[in-house]
């Protein structure tokens, strides 16, 4: 009964500071964007309607959760978190258009070029992408340390990271991936920003990350990005499209190779629980400070959309 009652204690204080942080990202994109009104406007409007009052903002939870780790400043981490979320943010505005998922529902609400018509979907994602850039480039912290952020976030972006990983995606459609090829997908398509978050968060608190706190970094977000995109394909195949905000049962719908597919929804699971011990136990030398690490790595194989 007492442990119970301590259990509950630390999952409302997960979820108070996990609020607090939605929050506090709320009004950091709110304001690291263009604002209402400002020309060209219809650009402006789909930028905002793409990024703000949705998702569940896994990104700047972990890198807030990490830069928490190693106490970094909370203005350093809030531009680092607004930028990844920004990526992401156009990653799923493009993800969603005719050309690739072709999707009409996204965070409970029309995609991008439902609302506002291809074209625009288009620029929307390109000048978030570029926004996130000034975003971190313009954040706190010295010229090398700002120099690490770009470079790192450009590198889990780019073909070597989300869009390589959303080519294969694309060119997979109908193909039967081996195991290996579909997790190199899946790490890249989705990992490679997870993995940025988490670094992003350690590098608001110092210059160089080295040895084995970036190791275990490293292990960790690893385990962690592949969890996601394992949850992401069972929610898919199980949850309905009312608690997800997005269409339910694409994936087979698209013939797209997805961890279900290829192990079955009974071995995805069991994939996703492994993943969630390794990111706990990569993080175990900081012991109970890593303790906000561990609860996002259980949200994110734990969570219902
Ligand atoms: C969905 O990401 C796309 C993937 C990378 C699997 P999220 O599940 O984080 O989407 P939001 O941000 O909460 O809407
Ligand atoms: C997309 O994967 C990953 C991105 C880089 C956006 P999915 O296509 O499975 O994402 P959802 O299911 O549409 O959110
Ligand atoms: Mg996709
Ligand atoms: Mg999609
Ligand atoms: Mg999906």
């Amino acid at each position: 009964m007492r442990q119970d009652k301590r259990q509950d204690e630390t999952q409302d204080d997960f979820a108070g500071w996990a609020g607090l942080v939605q929050a506090q990202m709320e009004e950091a994109l709110d304001s690291f964007l263009p604002q209402p009104g400002q020309v060209p406007s219809s650009l402006h409007e789909a930028m905002r309607y793409a990024v703000l009052d949705g998702g569940k903002r896994v990104r700047p939870l972990l890198v807030f959760a990490a830069g928490e780790l190693v106490k970094a400043p909370p203005a350093a981490l809030a531009s680092a978190a607004a930028a990844v979320e920004m990526i992401h943010a156009y990653s799923l505005v493009h993800d969603d258009m005719p050309c690739m998922d072709d999707d009409e529902l996204r965070r409970g609400k029309p995609t991008v070029h439902v609302k506002f018509g291809e074209a625009m979907a288009l620029l929307a994602g390109d000048a978030l992408q570029a926004q996130a850039f000034m975003v971190l480039a313009g954040g706190a912290g010295s010229a090398p340390n700002r120099l690490a952020m770009v470079s790192l976030l450009a590198s889990a972006a780019g073909s070597a990271g989300m869009c390589g990983g959303q080519a294969i995606d694309l060119a997979s459609v109908g193909v039967a991936l081996s195991l290996p090829e579909l997790e190199q997908m899946h790490r890249l398509k989705t990992g490679a920003l997870l993995r940025a978050s988490v670094l992003l968060g350690a590098l608001c608190g110092s210059d160089s990350l080295g040895g084995p706190e970036r190791a275990a970094l490293e292990a960790y977000s690893n385990a962690v990005g592949l969890a996601f995109q394992v949850v992401d394909d069972v929610l898919d195949a199980t949850a309905d499209s009312q608690t997800l905000g997005k269409t339910a049962g694409k994936d087979a719908q698209d013939n797209k190779p997805t961890y279900v597919s290829m192990l079955g929804l009974e071995q995805s699971r069991a994939l996703a629980a492994q993943l969630r011990n390794e990111a706990h136990a990569a993080v175990a030398m900081w012991g109970e400070d890593a303790i906000r690490l561990r609860q996002l790595a259980d949200l994110i194989v734990h969570r219902k959309a």
